[in-house]
């Protein structure tokens, strides 16, 4: 990781979409997409674990929402592990029916079920010395579970269709959306599977709770989506209301508004026609309401945050020149931004965008 926050994964292999399975494949159209960006103290936080948990062979379960980047870590995690020259194998449990997945998985004979016109590898074989990912986890049905803990057992299995065990040298990497402890608790996911999965586990932090690194994310969607390498002007109150929502479907969401703002801006300044309308909808992003409205207290605490944060940037970051301007002491501002654990690393972010793209 350098100074800026932003670690370079561009020689980490791209995404290829069949079947919910990645492989090792380059894929140069989605070059510079390999990198974590963030300089928040949560995302901080998490790229030192990663640097730690990368160097050893644990086992790790990647916790977050959708769209938070928990494939980007467990790319992270294989290109900094000393597997790194041997395959990153990606399966995605959710894109298989149940048969097919253990199909998937353990590969099979010839004739092993009917359509097994051929004998076939399975992706625990692909993954033989390197990484396998099992994205959405929680979706594993409980027979493929049974096998599953096996090899992480004993590291053999059978493909379908045989009795002769195959041995592998495999580190798993899992990750889920959903909360695996709920699905075992709801009788659906094995306890002691649930144990072997997440001997460490890592918790990408929604983008909500990280709002300091949205200008940073923005830059860099521009720069990615910039056509002919023309990175492309954002107005001040497009980037404001880019700052202030809420984010439900996370880093993805915002590549996607950038995506498309980049596209319909077609080369000039973008401005909040451009952007999705959930986004440039007027309003603070807590009048959003969508369901059962959350605790006062609760919505309060964030726009206090978020206004302390901005206030700080309007004044370079004077905490004195800040308070009195607030009309607050200097003790209970600094206590705040002690309750609301806004660090140095945060507020260093956060000035680095002009004040003026928030008036
Ligand atoms: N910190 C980040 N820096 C740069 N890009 C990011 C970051 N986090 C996520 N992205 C981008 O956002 C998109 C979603 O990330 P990713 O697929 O890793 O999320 P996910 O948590 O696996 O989502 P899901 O739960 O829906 O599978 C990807 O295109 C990824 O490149
Ligand atoms: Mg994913």
């Amino acid at each position: 990781m350098d100074g800026s926050g932003v670690i370079d994964q561009r020689k980490q292999h791209g995404r290829a979409a069949a079947g919910g399975v990645t492989n090792g494949a380059a894929d140069p159209a989605r070059a510079g997409a390999m990198e974590i960006v963030g300089r928040s103290q949560a995302m901080l936080h998490l790229l030192q674990r990663i640097e730690t948990v990368a160097r050893s062979d644990a086992r790790v379960f990647v916790a977050g929402e959708s769209g938070t980047g928990k494939e980007l870590v467990t790319r992270l995690l294989h290109a900094k592990s000393a597997r790194r020259e041997h395959p990153f194998v990606a399966v995605n449990c959710a894109a298989f029916p149940d048969a097919l997945l253990e199909a998937e998985l353990f590969g099979y004979e010839r004739g092993a079920f009917s359509g097994a016109f051929v004998r076939r590898e399975g992706r625990f074989q692909a993954a033989h010395k390197g990484t396998l990912f099992l994205d959405e986890v929680a979706e594993l049905p409980l027979t493929a579970q049974a096998k599953l803990l096996r090899v992480l057992e004993t590291g053999a299995f059978e493909p379908l269709g045989t009795n002769q065990s195959v041995q592998v040298d495999v580190r798993v990497i899992s990750a889920s959306h959903t909360s695996l402890k709920e699905r075992v608790s709801q009788g659906l996911f094995r306890e002691d599977l649930y144990y072997r999965l997440k001997v460490v586990q890592l918790e990408v932090p929604p983008l909500r709770t990280r709002r300091g690194d949205v200008p940073l994310l923005v830059e860099h969607f521009l720069r990615r989506f910039a056509p002919n390498g023309q990175i492309p002007r954002i107005s001040a109150r497009a980037l404001a209301s880019l700052e202030s929502y809420s984010f439900p479907g996370n880093v993805r969401e915002l590549e996607h508004a950038i995506l498309q703002a980049v596209v319909l801006a077609n080369g000039e300044e973008i401005d909040l026609r451009h952007l999705p309308r959930e986004v440039a909808g007027s309003g603070s992003s807590h009048m959003r309401v969508e369901g059962t409205p959350r605790p006062l207290s609760d919505v309060m605490g964030e726009f206090e945050r978020d206004y302390l944060i901005h206030a700080l940037r309007l004044m370079g970051g004077r905490k004195a020149e800040c308070a009195r301007t607030l009309g607050i002491s200097r003790k209970s501002l600094w206590q705040k931004l002690r309750k609301y654990a806004v660090g140095d690393a945060e507020l260093n972010a956060a000035m680095s965008t002009p004040a003026k793209a928030l008036a």
